[in-house]
């Protein structure tokens, strides 16, 4: 059921294996990582492999990521997808990240734009989630850009002996 996204600048391409080396330059970047308390950066070509596994388990299947690509050069800029996909209740959890070199490009928006219509449309999604550190103010624009809003909810997530406050936010489709 998922298929590769169009966008304006960007193909939104679904994960392969081919993707293991991006995965790993990407994951393995300190700026990427910065505020990605819930994993620790990808160490190599072969763990990215592993995360690749799990977003290529058979379908149906509770996630899903898209590999950025920037159409006109064929590079690879970041990733995008969905997770915690709760097919009952129509609720899911969305991520998404570029490299460093791409950032403030409005990339990140147009990437987003065509999976959240995926979501409506194809997934019959209600209700996108996204868990972000509340020092994350990339991320925290990116997605109010995108008509989410701030719930009550927030948690703090540890990571090496620190605990770092999170906000969870939602829209509504
Ligand atoms: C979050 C991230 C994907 C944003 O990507 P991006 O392509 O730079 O975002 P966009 O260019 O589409 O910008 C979206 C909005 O956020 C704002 N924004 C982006 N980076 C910003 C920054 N460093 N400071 C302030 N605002 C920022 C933009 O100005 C834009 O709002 P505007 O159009 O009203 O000006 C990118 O910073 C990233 O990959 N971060 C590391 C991974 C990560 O933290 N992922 C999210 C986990 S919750």
């Amino acid at each position: 059921m998922f298929i590769d996204l169009d966008a304006d600048r960007l193909l939104l391409k679904c994960i392969s294996y081919d993707d293991a080396e991006f995965l790993y330059k990407e994951f393995s970047n300190e700026d990427v990582n910065r505020y990605l308390y819930g994993a620790e950066p990808c160490t190599s070509v072969n763990e990215a492999k592993q995360w690749i596994d799990f977003y290529l388990e058979q379908v149906p299947r509770n996630q899903h990521r898209w590999i950025i690509v920037l159409k006109s050069t064929g590079e690879s800029i970041g990733t995008c997808g969905f997770h915690c996909w709760n097919k009952e209740t129509g609720e899911v959890e969305m991520g998404y990240d570029l490299f460093p070199t791409y950032w403030r490009q409005g990339y990140a928006t147009e990437a987003l734009e065509q999976i959240i219509e995926y979501a409506k449309i194809i997934m019959y999604v209600k209700k996108i989630y996204a868990h972000i550190s509340i020092d994350n103010i990339p991320s925290i624009k990116t997605i109010l850009k995108q008509g989410f809003v701030k719930t009550e909810e927030s948690y703090y997530e540890e990571f090496h002996g620190k605990k770092y406050l999170h906000d969870v936010y939602e829209k509504l489709l």
